[in-house]
């Protein structure tokens, strides 16, 4: 697709998530969070749902996960700007509870059209909700499993003619407070610098 058509399609889902009504989170929503990145990029990175700091500038892993994700990019030598981020869910779950089913429901086919549009080579699926989103989207269900099993695995999506990647990370937001789970991150995200150029 050129870029231009691109850009036309990603505005057009802007404009229809910043409208959105279709699940009753955006009642509680300051922003939706849309996306950011590269609309080319290779790697897209799927996240689980705005946090506050996310609601309140639109802006996806801008809070405490967001710089571990940041220093994550950072150690395997990835820009944020060459890669898109995006979420499973553009709305904040009050509180930050998990997302409901009908709300992943009511939401993905955004998220579903943004990697169609975007065509990336690899799509890293960041936490249990993502990798079970995504492996499922791609014909994988039956290789889903908890995060502590899966992490760091490279699954080939069934039915795809491409050479998409799916690369299952555990959430970011899971090593603000446990250092081990950084370096185990560090050392999955290393997978990376075999697709980032
Ligand atoms: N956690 C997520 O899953 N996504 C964000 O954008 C921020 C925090
Ligand atoms: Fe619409 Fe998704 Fe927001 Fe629900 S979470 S209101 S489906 S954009």
């Amino acid at each position: 697709m050129d870029k231009t058509k691109i850009e036309k399609q990603l505005k057009k889902i802007k404009d229809d998530v910043l409208k959105c009504q279709k699940c009753s989170l955006y009642q509680t929503r300051k922003f939706p969070v849309i996306g950011q990145g590269n609309h080319q990029a290779k790697i897209v990175f799927i996240g689980e749902a705005p946090g506050a700091s996310e609601n309140l500038t639109g802006v996806p892993f801008c809070g405490a996960a967001g710089k571990i994700l940041d220093e994550l990019l950072e150690s395997v030598g990835i820009k944020r700007e060459d890669v898109y981020i995006a979420n499973i869910l553009k709305c904040r779950p009050p509180g930050n509870r998990n997302p409901e089913k009908k709300e992943i429901e009511a939401c993905t086919p955004y998220l579903e059209k943004q990697i169609e549009i975007i065509n990336p080579k690899v799509i890293c699926a960041l936490g249990n909700f993502s990798t079970g989103f995504i492996l499922e989207k791609y014909g994988l269900k039956d290789q889903i499993q908890g995060i502590s099993k899966i992490h760091g695995n490279i699954f080939d999506p069934v039915n795809e003619s491409g050479s998409l990647k799916i690369i299952s990370f555990y959430h970011p937001a899971a090593a603000a407070y446990n250092s081990n789970m950084k370096e185990i991150l560090k050392k999955d995200f290393e997978i990376l610098k075999e697709f980032k150029d």
